[in-house]
C-alpha cells in the first residue's frame, strides 16, 4: 500500500457533510479529503471549491479518484452506492444506520467481504474518549445486571437543520435507535432479542433488550421531546452499584477524525474487522428491524394491545 495519505471522497452535500464529514476529512491525519459527490452539482461544487477538492458529477469518476469514501446521505441511499464503492475496492466510512432495508444492508456486507475492504460506521457515542475511558471501565468491571439508556432527540422540529425526510418517515428508532443500541452491546454484551413497543401517537419507542451473558436493558428514543427534555443519558446497574455514562459530546470532529484514523489505519494494515464495521451496522440494523415489526405488529392489534393483559 502506498505511503501517501489515503484519498478519501465525500458522498453528499447537505448540513452534516458541511459541518461534520468535510472538516473531518480536511483535518485528519494520513487522509487527503479529495472529492467530493452529490446529487446537488451546485452543492457538490460549493464544497469542493470551500475545501480545494475537485467535485465530481460522474459517480465512477468520482470512485476512480479515490482510495475511500465518506457518506453523509440517507441510509437508504448509503447501501447502495457504499455496496457499489466496495466492489470498487473502496474502504468506507458509513453512516448508521447503514441502511433501511435488510436486504440492502446483507448485500453491503457481502460487497466489503467479497472486496475485502475496510469499513467502519460512525455510531457518534464509540468514538468520543471520555465514552470510550466509561466503556473500557465497565467492561473490566463486568457482573452488571442491566443498563437503561434514552435519548430524547429534537430533530423533527420545524427549525431543525436535522429534520429531513427520512427522519420523518422512520423517527428515533432509527435515528436515534443505533447510537444507543450500540453503546448497550459494547457496555453489557451482544444483543440476543429485542422486545419493542411505541407510545401512541407521539415518536417514542421503547426496547427491551436481552444481552448475551444474561444482562437486560431499556431504551427509550424520541424525536417528540422537544427542545427542553432533549439529551441523551445511560447508565448500568448491578450488585456493585450503578455506573452512570459520561455526556454525550457536542461536537462531532473530533470522534468523526477517530473514526476515520482508525479506518485508515485497518485499510493500511489490510484489517477488516473493526468493533464498528459493517457487520456491526447490519446486526444493530436487524434489531431495528425487528424492532420495527413488532411495533407495526402491537399498532395493527396483532400482538394484542398494551395493557391487555386478558
Ligand atoms: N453520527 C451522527 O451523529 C449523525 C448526525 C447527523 C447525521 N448523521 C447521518 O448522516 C446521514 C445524512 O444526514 P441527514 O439525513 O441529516 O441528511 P443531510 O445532512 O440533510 O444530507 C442529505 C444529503 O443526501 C442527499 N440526498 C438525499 N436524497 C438523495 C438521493 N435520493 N440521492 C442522492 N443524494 C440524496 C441530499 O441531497 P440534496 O441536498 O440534493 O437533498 C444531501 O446532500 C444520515 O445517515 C444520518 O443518520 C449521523
Amino acid at each position: 500500500m502506498t505511503s501517501r495519505p489515503l484519498r478519501f471522497g465525500l458522498v453528499g452535500t447537505g448540513y452534516w457533510a458541511r459541518i461534520a464529514h468535510a472538516p473531518a476529512l480536511a483535518s485528519t491525519e494520513d487522509i487527503a479529503f479529495a472529492a467530493v459527490w452529490g446529487r446537488d452539482q451546485q452543492a457538490a461544487a460549493g464544497l469542493a471549491t470551500a475545501h480545494h477538492v475537485t467535485p465530481y458529477e460522474d459517480i465512477a469518476a468520482f470512485l476512480a479518484a479515490v482510495d475511500g469514501v465518506a457518506f453523509a446521505v440517507p441510509p437508504d441511499v448509503q447501501a447502495p452506492i457504499a455496496a457499489t464503492a466496495a466492489r470498487a475496492g473502496k474502504h468506507l466510512l458509513l453512516e448508521k444506520p447503514v441502511a433501511l432495508a435488510e436486504a440492502a444492508a446483507d448485500d453491503l456486507v457481502e460487497a466489503v467481504a467479497q472486496s475485502q475492504v475496510a469499513s467502519v460506521v460512525f455510531f457518534t457515542l464509540r468514538f468520543q474518549a471520555k465514552m470510550r475511558a466509561w466503556l473500557a471501565d465497565v467492561t473490566a468491571r463486568g457482573g452488571w445486571t442491566g443498563g437503561v439508556a434514552s435519548w430524547f432527540g429534537s430533530s423533527l422540529l420545524e427549525s431543525s437543520p436535522f429534520n429531513t425526510p427520512w427522519r420523518r418517515d422512520k423517527g428515533a428508532l432509527w435515528d436515534l435507535g443505533p447510537h444507543v443500541i450500540s453503546l448497550l452491546w459494547a457496555s453489557l454484551g451482544p444483543v440476543t432479542s429485542v422486545t419493542a413497543d411505541a407510545g401512541p401517537g407521539l415518536d417514542v419507542s421503547y426496547l427491551i433488550l436481552h444481552h448475551q451473558g444474561g444482562a437486560t436493558s431499556v431504551v427509550t428514543v424520541s424525536q417528540s421531546g422537544g427542545e427542553a427534555a432533549a439529551g441523551f443519558e445511560a447508565y448500568v446497574w448491578g450488585g456493585s452499584g450503578r455506573s452512570p455514562a459520561p455526556a454525550a459530546a457536542n461536537d462531532p470532529l473530533p470522534p468523526l477524525r477517530t473514526a476515520l484514523a482508525e479506518l485508515a489505519a485497518n485499510a493500511r494494515s489490510g484489517r477488516t474487522e473493526h468493533p464498528c464495521d459493517v457487520r456491526f451496522g447490519r446486526d444493530v440494523g436487524h434489531i431495528l428491524a425487528e424492532a420495527q415489526r413488532q411495533i407495526a405488529r402491537r399498532q395493527a392489534g396483532d400482538l394484542g394491545e398494551p395493557g391487555d393483559l386478558g
